[in-house]
C-alpha cells in the first residue's frame, strides 16, 4: 500500500499544472457521475429517477419530445417518476390515480407562480403571476364573473356573427388549413368578446399585430430565461408597451363616455377588489394585463381544439371517434381504445370523461380552467355554423401533433371545403 501511494505521488509529481487540473477535473466528474448513479439507485420514498446518463440524461430525454419522454417513463416506472433537468427536477404524475395530488394541492404545497412566472413580461406588471396569491385569487374571481351564464349568453351571438362574417368570405369551394383559419377566426371572436367593440371595430389590425409580437416572444428559452436579451424578447417588450398605450386610451374613453358594452373589458372596467387593495377598481395597466392573460389562456387552446375537432370529424365521417393529444387521455384503462375516434364515449351511458380525474383537458381541482364554458360555446358556435353550410374533405392524412408549439396543435393539413347549395 505504501508502495502504491509512493508511486502515485511520484506520478503526480511528474505532471504539469495543466495535466494536474485536467486530471482533477476528470476525478471530480467521475465522482459526481458515480455519486449520482448510486443516489438514483438507493431505495427512497422519492419517485424513481428516470435519467440514464447522469446530468445530461434528462436533457437528452426532453430533447426527444415530451410524448416520447412520458411514454418511456410511464412504461418503465408507471404513474410517477422524476426527470432531472439542470437544477430542476421534473416529476410527472400520470393518470387518474395520482393526478388529484397535482390538482388538489394548495399553493403552499405546489405553487403555480414559480412555474408560470415566465409569463410576467407578457402579461405585464401587477397581474396574475406578478402578484401574491390573495390578489391573484381576486383577479381570477373577476375572470369568473366575466364568464357567468348570463355573460356567456351575451357572447354567443357575437361568436355566431364573427363566424358568419368570416365564412361568408370563403368561396364556394376551396382548400384551407383549419389551424390557420381557426387561429384567425378565434382572434376575431376573442377581440370582440374579450377586448371589446372599440378594438374589434377600429383597432383590430394594429392590436392583432402587437399580440402576434407578444406571441412570438414566447419561445422555449423564455420559460427558463424570460428576460434573456434576444430579439424576440425585445420585440415582445415593445409590443407590450404599445398595447398598454392603446388599451389605456380605450379604457379611458369608455369610462369617460359612460357607455356600456357586452364584453369582458366592461366587466374588468366595472370590477373592484373586495378584500385586498382597499377595494379599489382595476387600473388601466391591470385591465390591460388581465385582458392579455385571458387572451393567452383562451386563444391557442380554443383555436387548436376547434381545428382538432374538425380534423377528426372530417376524417371519420362514417364512424365515431375521439383522440386526445394529452398523454393521460391515452391510457386505455381510463379511455378504452384511446386512439379510436369515438365521440359516443362522452355520451350516456358511457360518460367515460366522468371518471374522477380521467378527463383533464381543462385541468381540474383548484386551477381548473375558468374559460371552459366560453371555449365550448365558441367552438360549438363555429362548428354548428360550418356544418350547416359546408361539406369538408381532408386532402392529407390526419396530421401528427406539433409538439414544438406551446399548445399542441395539428401540423399542417389541407382541407377541401365545398359550400352547400341552399335548399
Ligand atoms: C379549448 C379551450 C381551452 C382549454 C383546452 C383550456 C385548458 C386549460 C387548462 C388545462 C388549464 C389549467 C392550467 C393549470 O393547471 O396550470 C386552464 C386554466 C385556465 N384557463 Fe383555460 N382552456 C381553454 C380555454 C380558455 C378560455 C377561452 C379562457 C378565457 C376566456 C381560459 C381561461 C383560463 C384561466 C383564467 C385559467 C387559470 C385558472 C387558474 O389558474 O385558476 N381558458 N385552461
Amino acid at each position: 500500500m505504501a508502495d502504491l501511494s509512493a508511486e502515485l505521488f511520484a506520478l503526480v509529481g511528474k505532471l504539469s499544472i495543466g495535466q494536474l487540473v485536467l486530471a482533477s477535473f476528470g476525478v471530480l466528474i467521475l465522482t459526481l457521475v458515480v455519486g449520482r448513479l448510486l443516489f438514483n439507485s438507493l431505495p427512497s420514498k422519492r419517485p424513481p429517477v428516470f435519467e440514464g446518463i447522469p446530468y445530461i440524461g434528462g436533457f437528452l430525454k426532453f430533447s426527444k419530445g415530451p410524448w416520447k419522454l412520458m411514454e418511456d417513463g410511464y412504461a418503465k416506472y408507471g404513474d410517477v417518476f422524476t426527470v432531472p433537468v439542470a437544477h430542476k427536477r421534473c416529476t410527472f404524475l400520470i393518470g387518474p390515480d395520482v393526478s388529484p395530488h397535482f390538482f388538489k394541492a394548495g399553493d403552499d404545497e405546489m405553487s403555480q407562480s414559480e412555474v408560470y412566472n415566465f409569463n410576467i413580461p407578457t402579461f405585464g406588471p401587477g397581474v396574475v403571476y406578478d402578484v401574491d396569491q390573495k390578489v391573484r385569487t381576486e383577479q381570477f374571481r373577476m375572470f369568473t364573473e366575466a364568464l357567468t351564464k348570463n355573460r356567456l349568453m351575451a357572447y354567443v351571438p357575437q361568436f355566431v356573427k364573427e363566424a358568419e362574417d368570416y365564412f361568408a368570405k370563403w368561396g364556394n369551394e376551396g382548400i384551407v388549413d383549419f389551424k390557420d383559419e381557426f387561429s384567425k377566426l378565434v382572434t376575431l371572436t376573442a377581440a370582440r368578446t374579450l377586448l371589446g367593440r372599440e378594438v374589434r371595430e377600429n383597432l383590430f389590425e394594429k392590436v392583432s399585430d402587437l399580440l402576434h409580437g407578444l406571441d412570438e416572444g414566447m419561445v422555449p428559452l423564455s420559460v427558463f430565461f424570460p428576460n434573456a436579451p434576444i430579439a424576440v424578447h425585445k420585440k415582445r417588450d415593445r409590443c407590450r408597451k404599445e398595447l398598454a398605450d392603446i388599451f389605456a386610451k380605450v379604457i379611458r374613453a369608455r369610462r369617460a363616455s359612460g357607455r356600456r358594452e357586452e364584453d369582458v373589458l366592461q366587466q374588468f372596467v366595472d370590477a373592484k377588489y373586495q378584500n385586498v387593495n382597499g377595494g379599489r377598481s382595476l387600473t388601466e395597466e391591470e385591465i390591460t394585463g388581465l385582458l392579455i392573460a385571458v387572451l393567452f389562456a383562451g386563444q391557442h387552446t380554443s383555436s387548436i381544439t376547434t381545428a382538432w375537432t374538425g380534423i377528426f370529424m372530417v376524417a371519420n365521417k362514417d364512424e365515431v371517434v375521439m383522440a386526445s393529444p394529452n398523454f393521460s387521455h391515452m391510457l386505455p384503462h381510463v379511455f378504452p381504445e384511446p386512439t379510436r375516434y369515438d365521440p359516443d364515449r362522452f355520451a350516456p351511458p358511457r360518460l367515460e370523461q366522468n371518471k374522477p380525474y380521467g378527463f383533464i383537458g381543462f385541468g381540474a381541482g383548484r386551477h381548473a380552467c375558468i374559460g371552459q364554458n366560453f371555449a365550448y360555446l365558441q367552438i360549438k358556435s363555429i362548428w354548428s355554423m360550418l356544418l350547416r353550410n359546408f361539406d369538408f374533405e381532408l386532402l392529407d392524412p390526419v396530421p401528427a401533433a406539433d409538439f414544438d408549439s406551446m399548445v399542441i396543435g395539428p401540423k399542417a393539413c389541407r382541407v377541401k371545403y365545398t359550400r352547400r347549395a341552399l335548399a
